[in-house]
């Protein structure tokens, strides 16, 4: 592939389209992305700044599955998350990077991804997310999953990786150190994944983008 020939100059792309290239054959070719320093420092460190500034009351226990079958698992998750509606200047800077993703992979590979939600993430110590998978075949809704991580000097002994597990013989688990700026993509019916207990406050932004699988009895997602 020649990035060479991908037009920037209208998109708003900039200094990220080798990034967005790179992630967009790394799905085509294995359904994962992982990028360490990849976000741009000063964004990462507004992000950071956001959600450090946040108060505590904002967050919610973080829970699993979907409107009605939603519950809070504290055996399966401890983290507490708040949703991103773009409410600072910083927020909509993420947004409209995520945004800006999303329009370059739906142009490189025809992914027809059609809205994005994310929420920040934070795992205080203690605190893990056990092995699961973000969608499930058939409900054709979350199509692509979109980790950032926040944590400057992230140390082996702090612990919190992601695993990310794959049906490779070669490398059945993947481990991915939440360092600051790391962005890390993947195939959201086709990996379980979990995050082992963090030994230090641990944020991060987690999203996705989805397909509109809206039918006539119900619209998804809601608008
Ligand atoms: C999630 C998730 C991983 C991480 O929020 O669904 O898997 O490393 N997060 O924060
Ligand atoms: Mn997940």
């Amino acid at each position: 592939m020649n990035i060479s020939r991908i037009r920037t100059t209208d998109s708003g792309e900039g200094e990220y389209t080798d990034l967005f290239e790179a992630i967009a054959q790394n799905i085509a070719q294995k359904g994962y992305s992982i990028h360490h320093n990849a976000m741009h420092p000063a964004l990462a460190e507004s992000l950071l700044l956001n959600v450090q500034n946040m108060e505590e009351t904002q967050f919610k226990a973080a829970g699993v599955g979907r409107e009605n079958k939603y519950t809070v698992n504290s055996f399966v998750r401890t983290d507490e998350v708040c949703w991103i509606m773009g409410e600072t200047d910083v927020e909509q800077d993420w947004l409209e990077w995520a945004g800006t993703l999303q329009r370059f992979l739906n142009r490189r590979l025809f992914l027809g991804l059609f809205s994005f939600e994310s929420h920040f993430a934070h795992y205080a110590p203690g605190n893990f997310y056990k092995k699961h998978k973000d969608a499930f075949k058939g409900e054709a809704n979350r199509v692509l999953s979109l980790i950032v991580y926040l944590n400057p000097s992230w140390q082996p002994e702090d612990g919190g990786e992601l695993l990310i597990h794959t049906d490779l013989t070669t490398q059945p688990e993947i481990k991915v150190t939440p360092g600051f700026g790391t962005v890390v993509l993947f195939l959201s019916e086709e990996f379980p994944h979990e995050v082992l207990r963090t030994n230090r406050d641990r944020y991060s932004i987690a999203g996705w983008f989805r397909v509109n699988s809206s039918c006539t009895e119900r619209v998804d997602p809601a608008l």
